[in-house]
């Protein structure tokens, strides 16, 4: 397939490219080039579109997606209120597949085509996320949510049922397509077992799994963790003692953090997934983005869903920048950490990420009126900014659309 188009791709946190009037050509799943003339005359028209790569969600609750915008003071009253009742829902396979299915359609809609996601603590929850994944032919890693101890009776599971659940859906569904793959994704400290987390460390090591979880998103749920674990110095250290951390481990939020911990963070190469909107929503603080930036540790943006309010990526890159008092975010970086930055933490910038010669056609095309009078400065200024906003005409995941969709209604 060939596709007429105008190109906006990452290079790095400062610089993208913009190339206009460019025939991509789709070979199977892969762009194969890019080039100013089309090898056979033949062509799809998308000329009024820009073409990005498809943005990636590094971390977001897929059983919460209908309790978006339940207002709380803080986590963990929201968890406690709206969230875990939430979660208990997809006890139930039929709604477990509604929800993943509405999920799916909603992410796809938004221009994400990548998601890294929690869904709830039952094995048949997941199951019908990775189907309806599979279905649906978006890329995706997902992990049933762990949680064996300090919680709700109907979510606790027993330490062994939750590793074993876990290990079943990852021998099951890593890697069972080119596009899927698993995440063991023991909640958050609180409500985990050393037992719990010293398995889970081991066996994602040694299978080269990935693993995600919630850090230091908010100080009651810091000093839980400290009359939890008295004998750690900080919440950072429970994780690395307990073997989480790695160069496979996202970590969700880290706002509150002292250097020692970021130093831990780096030293292990473990990766953080950045959440503005729902640090804002749930008034959990402000993401010490220079400090990290300053580290080198590697970040990308995140919805977090349900906390987050919507599944939008652009919604999210604007919150990066208004979520920051004193530092400018430029479009840039909020574009490179929505796309390339989001899968070099998965590493995955050797697939996806980037519109380039050689990846995936992991491809979002999004209307912009007016197209030819746009330069690059212009055109990543309004995507930042008015992203929600632009009509999205056609996604590819590995070089397929999604003709369920009629776009230009959405
Ligand atoms: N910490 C533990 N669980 C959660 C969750 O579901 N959402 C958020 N935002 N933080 C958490
Ligand atoms: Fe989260």
């Amino acid at each position: 397939m060939i596709i007429k188009t105008n190109v906006l791709s990452p290079i790095s946190p400062h610089e993208a490219e913009f190339r206009k009037n460019v025939f991509i050509t789709i070979n199977q799943t892969k762009i194969i080039s890019i080039s100013k003339e089309s090898a056979n005359g033949d062509f799809e028209d998308f000329s009024d579109c820009v073409c990005i790569p498809g943005l990636i969600d590094t971390h977001v609750h897929l059983s919460q997606f209908y309790v978006r915008g339940k207002h709380s003071s803080d986590l963990l009253d929201w968890l406690q209120k709206y969230i875990f009742q939430a979660e208990l829902k997809s006890k139930d396979e039929s709604y477990a597949r509604k929800i993943a299915e509405d999920f799916f359609s909603a992410t796809v809609k938004a221009g994400t085509t990548t998601a890294v996601i929690y869904t709830a603590p039952f094995k048949q929850a997941c199951e019908s996320a990775f189907e309806i994944a599979k279905d649906f032919g978006v890329r995706a890693i997902i992990g049933k949510t762990m949680m064996d101890c300090n919680s709700p009776d109907f979510l606790r599971e027993s330490t062994e049922k939750s590793l074993k659940e876990s290990i079943e859906l990852f021998e099951k569904w890593n890697k069972s397509t080119p596009l899927l793959e698993y995440v063991f994704s023991p909640r958050f400290a609180p409500v985990c077992s050393s037992k719990l987390m010293k398995s889970v460390g081991e066996f994602a090591r040694k299978n080269n799994a990935y693993i995600q979880t919630h850090l230091s998103e908010n100080p009651d749920e810091i000093k839980l963790v400290k009359k939890l674990f008295p004998q750690f110095d900080s919440y950072t250290e429970v994780y690395e003692k307990h073997g989480i951390l790695g160069e496979k481990t996202i970590l969700g939020h880290v706002i509150h953090i002292s250097e020692k911990e970021l130093n831990i963070i780096k030293n292990t190469n473990s990766k953080i997934a950045h959440c503005p909107d729902s640090n804002f929503f749930l008034k959990s603080g402000a993401f010490p983005y220079e400090r990290i930036k300053n580290t080198g540790i590697e970040m990308a943006l995140a919805s977090d869903v349900a906390a987050g309010t919507s599944l939008s990526m652009f919604n999210v890159m604007k919150m990066f920048n208004y979520r920051q008092d004193n530092y400018v975010v430029s479009p840039q970086e909020a574009f490179y950490y929505a796309t390339l930055g989001g899968a070099k933490i998965l590493g995955k910038d050797n697939i996806i990420g980037s519109v380039e010669i050689g990846k995936e056609a992991d491809l979002t095309f999004l209307k912009i009126p007016d197209i030819a009078e746009k330069n690059k400065d212009t055109l990543l200024s309004e995507l930042l900014y008015l992203g929600t906003e632009k009509k999205i005409k056609a996604v590819f995941v590995a070089g397929k659309t999604f003709p369920k969709f009629n776009f230009q209604k959405y």
